[in-house]
Parts: structure tokens; C-alpha cells; sequence
């Protein structure tokens, strides 16, 4: 096989210019796309940096043009040739190098490749399944290329602004042990202690707390954390967090720096402007204002409730929900009142998805007003409501009546496809809001106790102390979450440092004093030793590229990422170990093997 030696590249592909013409360059990379036209070959040629189109003249001395007859696409290529300017008739100006063209004086074949299961071009039509067990391929893509690239440009802002910042990077370890209050773990068994295991490490937390017991004051890491959950666009079982601690920094402080952060990489990479600082909005009023803790501010259509004017009628449904402490809301979709009702039904169907057991509408037509409820409320109720809600002629409510948790995530993921379906999302638009003020715990229906809503080494908020054991869905923590676009890209709190409050809070939870000690005891010792106040945060990596990339999926920024499924369809990860491998772990499986 021949090799490039005396023909070192001058330049890459995607940088040649008009300005370049006249130059002589030598250039390698892949062959994109070829049009053969007799004697004379067009062909694509791209690398990292991008495209070019070259030429083979038939006519060219010296050239060996039997040679370019044979490339194919993908064939990996170096080239000699000098840049010309393309005739004005064929400048192509969708491509940045599209105003030169290169005359090929030389040409060697550095490698064959077989024909690719799918165009190694922007915008291909593939099973994503077919991309992913041709990752290698998949990634070729321009596209896929720019995700990666920004990916790691995004990382070096990071390392850079946290270290400009007084922030030092420190490892933590990934086999860890397995703690409570999270996700699922991923386990790993000791080979050298039989019958135990390791848990991959779900985040950093308890270490980068500890990191600051130890003094570091300004904690960084760019890290893998696993959680085995049901995956979804923006989930995956292996994620990256750019995971930050602090000591001495009040909630305020943090997220300035933070903000600050933020600015710099759109402004750097993106080169727009980020307006800081960010909105910050309290979880109560996400949720009554958007039905949500993590709202898409690109667009309007907020909750609105409507139950002074539907209270006290002979309408069953609504006197019933309001009877139980519940309410009944809308969201307003402007222009929409001749919606078909073929869509009507299909909206009942899409909101008992979340819980909603029913969705009524009001309809401001031109020719009156239509509703499932018309006949118990007067006209001037409906006008008051229409009065209320901003309504004009024209304009269609959504309506759903329920307790206030089953409303808000009802209506608000209603909004969202209301807003989609109606196309009133602006894609250029950077909407960032701090959700603060969340609540400390949830409470687990099955499990018939509270849940930290963040993690139990979240401060409550310091006037909502005392009610931590008698009154626990009062207190507020001193939690934090980034959201963009309708997307939670981070999230963080300022810490207990106290053991005493750690143990009251663990306490809130269920966990006993001995259960506590028994799983967190290392973390209660330390926090005896002179612990700072701290606080930190961690942004998902993978969902803050996909949203600047706009990506609907994290997998699209993540060199090799696993499907739905939890699977790597190239590589076959997960797969069947050798008895040997299992007997030496002391593990024996329950599954049969499926190969037998
Ligand atoms: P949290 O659990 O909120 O906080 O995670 C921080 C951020 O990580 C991202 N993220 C994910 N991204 C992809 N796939 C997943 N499965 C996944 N899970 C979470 C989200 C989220 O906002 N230790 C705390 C942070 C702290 O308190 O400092 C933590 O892990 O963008
Ligand atoms: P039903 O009595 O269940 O047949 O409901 C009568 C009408 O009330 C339905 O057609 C809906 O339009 C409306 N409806 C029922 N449940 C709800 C709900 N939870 N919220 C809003 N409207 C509802």
C-alpha cells in the first residue's frame, strides 16, 4: 500500500478560500461523493475541518486518471493539486469552501472502504439503530463531528473558567459504596471479598462534600455518574456532570458564578448573547404559573384558574373536584376555538397520560360558545371567564379540574404540546431561570413516607428548621435547579454541615439513627471534625450540548452512547459472562443462559 510519505498535508480541506488561489496543496482525507462525468471526476473530499471539491482532469499531465476511476465513496485519499477559482455559474454557496475547486496533479489511494450502510452526509434518513452499531460511521458525519467538537470546546471553557476561578480539578473514585436515597445503582463485585460489592458512583456527592471537610474550598470535576433508571431523550444509564463544590459561598454567590459560566460558553462558542442574571423563580410558582419545575419560558399560555367562576353549579364533575381541595385551571390556545374535534378527543386521550381523568374545553367561536359544560353555567359566567382568562373571540380554553399536583402536570405537559402542535416555539430563543425555594422532601405514596426531593444533604432553609419533624411538606430547602428551554440542565443546594441536622433530616426520612449511621456514618463522623458551610451544583454535560447542538437527544453529543434499552448495538454491551468469570465473583445468575 502506498503511504503519504513526501506528500505531508499543506492544509485541510474545509479552511481553502478564494484567497487560497494559485496555492499548491496537498491534502488527505475521505471522498465524500463522486460525479463522474467522462473525463473529468468531481469529487467531495472532506476531513474534520469539512469539505472540497476536487477535480480530476483527464487531460492533466502526469496524472494518473485510470487510478481516479476507481475511487469510491469513503476510499481514504491524498491528493496534490493547486486551487482554482469555480466559474461563477459553479460556485456552490451552500459550501464554505464553495467559491474554489482543486485541480488534482497527484493522487494516492491511502485506503479502500466498503460501500457504508448509509451516506456519510449531514441529515441522513437512518434508523437510529442502524447508527448506533455503525457508530464509527455515524460519527463521520459532519454533523455528528460538530456535536463532539463543541462537546470538548465546551469542556475546556469549563476547566478554563473554574480554574481562572480559584477551582481545583479532583478525582473521586468510581467504585464506591453502595448508598440509599438515589436511583438504582449499578453494582460491581469483589473478586477479592466475595458477596460484596461496589456501587458506581450515581454523582460525586458525599466525596466532593468531603473534599470540602478537607479544605479544598473550590472543588471541579468533569465526571462519569451511572444510574441505572428508565432512559429516556435526555436519560442515559452513563452520564457526564461537570460537578462543582464550594465552601463559604453563599446561595447567591453560587449561582453568579454560575451564571457567569453559562455566559461564557454561549458567548464563546455559540457567540450569543446571555443575558444574566438568569430569572429566578420560586418552585411554587413554577408550578402554579406553569404546571411545571422546570418551565419552557420560550412561550406564554400560563395556568390560569377558573374555579371561583365554576364553584357552586350543578356540574357534577367540578363541584366534586372542588369539594376535595382540588381546582380547575386552563391554559388558553389563541385562534384555536374551530379546533376539530377529532383533535378534542385525541387531547382527553393525551392528558389522561398524566393522571388527568378528564379535559373539558370552552370554545369562543364566532358562532357562540361551545363547551361539555355549556348547560350548567350562564352565558355570563362563561363571558367572566372569558374576561378573566384574556380571551378574545376566537380563542379556545383546555380545561382540566383535579387535585393540584394531577392539574399542573396535566395541563403542563398539555401546554407544551399545545405549543408545539401550534408551532409558537421560537428555536433561536435562550430562556434560563433558576428554579429556587423547592420543597425539602415528597412523599412517596408507596412507600408511605418522605423522600429529600433533591438529596438529604440539602440544607432546609433556616426558618423551616423547626417543622422537620412535625410538619415536613412545609419546609423549603436551599435547592436550586438551572433549567433551559423547558429542560433541567443542572442542579444543586447549599449543604448540611452540621451532624446533628443531618440526623434530624435523615430521621424525616425514615432513616433510624442506626440505619443512618450504619449506611452514611463516615459522612456524620467528618461532618465532627470542622466542617465549612458549602454548597454546590452539577450540570448535566450531555443535556446542556444537546440543547446548544438543538438536539432532541442526548445520544446525538455522546460519542457512544447506549440505546432505550440500556444496549450498545455495536460492541453488544451488555453481554453473557464466562462460568469461570462468574465462579471467580462468587456469582451465580437466576437467568438461564439464552444461548443454550
Ligand atoms: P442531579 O441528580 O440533579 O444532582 O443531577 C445533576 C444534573 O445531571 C443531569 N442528569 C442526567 N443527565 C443525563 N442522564 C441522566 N440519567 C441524568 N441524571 C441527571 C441533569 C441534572 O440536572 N449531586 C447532585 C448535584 C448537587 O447537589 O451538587 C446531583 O447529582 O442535567
Ligand atoms: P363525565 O361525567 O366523566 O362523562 O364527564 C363529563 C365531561 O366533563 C367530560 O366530557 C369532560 O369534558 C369533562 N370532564 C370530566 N372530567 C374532567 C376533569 N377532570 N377535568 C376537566 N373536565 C373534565
Amino acid at each position: 500500500m502506498e503511504t503519504l510519505t513526501g506528500m505531508e498535508r499543506t492544509h485541510h480541506c474545509g479552511e481553502l478560500r478564494k484567497s487560497d488561489v494559485g496555492a499548491q496543496v496537498q491534502l488527505a482525507g475521505w471522498v465524500s461523493r463522486r460525479r463522474d462525468h467522462g473525463g473529468l471526476i468531481f469529487v467531495d473530499m472532506r476531513d474534520r475541518s469539512g469539505l472540497v471539491q476536487i477535480v480530476f482532469d483527464g487531460s492533466t499531465e502526469g496524472l494518473d486518471f485510470a487510478k481516479a476511476e476507481t475511487l469510491r465513496n469513503e476510499f481514504v485519499i491524498g491528493i496534490r493539486g493547486k486551487v482554482r477559482a469555480r466559474s461563477e455559474d459553479t460556485v456552490n454557496p451552500k459550501m464554505d469552501t464553495g467559491e474554489i475547486e482543486i485541480l488534482v496533479e497527484e493522487l494516492r489511494i491511502l485506503n479502500k472502504a466498503k460501500t457504508p450502510p448509509f451516506y456519510i452526509q449531514d441529515g441522513v434518513d437512518v434508523d437510529e439503530m442502524v447508527r448506533l452499531r455503525y457508530r464509527y460511521l455515524d460519527l463521520r458525519r459532519p454533523e455528528m463531528q460538530q456535536n463532539i467538537i463543541l462537546r470538548h470546546r465546551v469542556a475546556k471553557i469549563m476547566r478554563d473558567y473554574l480554574d481562572e476561578n480559584g477551582f481545583l480539578e479532583i478525582e473521586t473514585p468510581m467504585l464506591c459504596r453502595s448508598t440509599p436515597e438515589g436511583a438504582r445503582d449499578f453494582l460491581v463485585p469483589s473478586r477479592v471479598n466475595p458477596g460484596q460489592f461496589y456501587a458506581l458512583p450515581q454523582s460525586p456527592q458525599i466525596f466532593k462534600q468531603l473534599l470540602m471537610v478537607s479544605g479544598f474550598e473550590k472543588y471541579f470535576q468533569i465526571v462519569r455518574c451511572f444510574r441505572d433508571e428508565d432512559l429516556r431523550a435526555d436519560r442515559q444509564p452513563e452520564f457526564t456532570q461537570l460537578d462543582i463544590e464550594t465552601s463559604f459561598l453563599n446561595q447567591n454567590e453560587i449561582l453568579t458564578l454560575m451564571e457567569g459560566l453559562i455566559k461564557k460558553i454561549f458567548e464563546t462558542t455559540l457567540d450569543v448573547k446571555v443575558e444574566t442574571p438568569f430569572l429566578r423563580m420560586s418552585w411554587d410558582e413554577a408550578m402554579t404559573r406553569f404546571g411545571s419545575d422546570k418551565p419552557d419560558l420560550r412561550f406564554g399560555m400560563e395556568l390560569q384558574d377558573i374555579s371561583e367562576f365554576v364553584k357552586g353549579s350543578d356540574f357534577k364533575v367540578f363541584n366534586s373536584v372542588l369539594e376535595n381541595g382540588g381546582q380547575v385551571k386552563v391554559i388558553r390556545v389563541d385562534d384555536y376555538a374551530d379546533i376539530p374535534r377529532r383533535e378534542l378527543d385525541n387531547l382527553v386521550e393525551y392528558v389522561k397520560i398524566y393522571g388527568a381523568k378528564g379535559l373539558a374545553w370552552i370554545q369562543y367561536s364566532k358562532d357562540g360558545i361551545k363547551s361539555p359544560f355549556k348547560k350548567f353555567y350562564s352565558d355570563e359566567t362563561f363571558d367572566r371567564i372569558k374576561q378573566a382568562t384574556g380571551c378574545k373571540t376566537g380563542d379556545l380554553l383546555l380545561v382540566v379540574g383535579d387535585k393540584a399536583s394531577v392539574v399542573a402536570q396535566a395541563l403542563g405537559e398539555l401546554r407544551l404540546e399545545m405549543a408545539r402542535r401550534r408551532n409558537l416555539i421560537d428555536p433561536e430563543k435562550l430562556c434560563f431561570l433558576w428554579i429556587v425555594d423547592f420543597p425539602m422532601f415528597e412523599y412517596v405514596e408507596e412507600d408511605k413516607r418522605y423522600k429529600a426531593m433533591h438529596h438529604p444533604f440539602t440544607a432546609p432553609r433556616e426558618e423551616d428548621v423547626e417543622f422537620l419533624l412535625t410538619a415536613p411538606e412545609k419546609v423549603k430547602a436551599n435547592a436550586y435547579d438551572i433549567v433551559l428551554n423547558g429542560v433541567e440542565v443542572g442542579g444543586g443546594s447549599l449543604r448540611i454541615y452540621r451532624s446533628d441536622l443531618q440526623e434530624k433530616v435523615f430521621e424525616a426520612i425514615g432513616l433510624t439513627h442506626d440505619e443512618a449511621h450504619a449506611k452514611f456514618g463516615f459522612l456524620m463522623d467528618a461532618f465532627e471534625y470542622g466542617t465549612p458551610p458549602h454548597g454546590g451544583i452539577a450540570f448535566g454535560l450531555d443535556r446542556l450540548i444537546m440543547l446548544m447542538a438543538k438536539r432532541k437527544s442526548i445520544r446525538d453529543v455522546i460519542a457512544f452512547p447506549k440505546t432505550q434499552s440500556a444496549i450498545d448495538p455495536m460492541s453488544h454491551a451488555p453481554s453473557e459472562v464466562d462460568e469461570k468469570q462468574l465462579r471467580e465473583l462468587s456469582i451465580k445468575t437466576a437467568v438461564k443462559k439464552k444461548s443454550l
